[in-house]
């Protein structure tokens, strides 16, 4: 078996608010990253993917696919936006967990149509304290 990873990034805000919670308890559960007016990371994403190597290229898929899906699927999604905006953040809280998992599954799908490999993983990096990793998703 055969991994590539590519690291990408973009600069979001979110806030750590649970609406189905009180001010009171969200302050106590996320503390200051509950504050109304949101707050900014640079997220790091490492990207990886799995499969087979094409014979021709001796890639498992074109860096530049990857960087094109990524584009289109992230960037320009969450990209210098509150990420509780988006609709997908709306019954969700956005932290690097569910970061994670959103990315991953906007990625899969698309990786899969366009290429013979599939996103293993996702890595989210928030903070240099706190990073995480999405698994597969099936
Ligand atoms: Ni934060």
């Amino acid at each position: 078996m055969i991994e590539l990873t590519r690291r990408y990034g973009f600069p979001a805000a979110h806030i750590l608010r649970q609406p189905s919670l009180s001010d009171a308890e969200n302050l106590t559960t996320y503390g200051k990253c509950a504050n109304p007016n949101g707050h900014g990371h640079n997220y790091g994403v490492e990207v990886t993917v799995s499969g087979p190597i094409d014979e021709r290229t001796g890639r498992i898929l074109s860096p530049d696919l990857l960087d094109r899906i990524f584009e289109e699927r992230v960037e320009s999604r969450f990209a210098r936006r509150l990420l509780n905006d988006d609709e997908i953040f709306r019954d969700r809280v956005p932290t690097a967990e569910n970061i994670a998992l959103v990315i991953h599954a906007a990625l899969a799908d698309e990786v899969a149509k366009r290429s013979s490999a599939e996103v293993v993983r996702v890595k989210i990096v928030e903070t240099r304290h706190n990073s995480c990793i999405s698994g597969a998703l099936s």
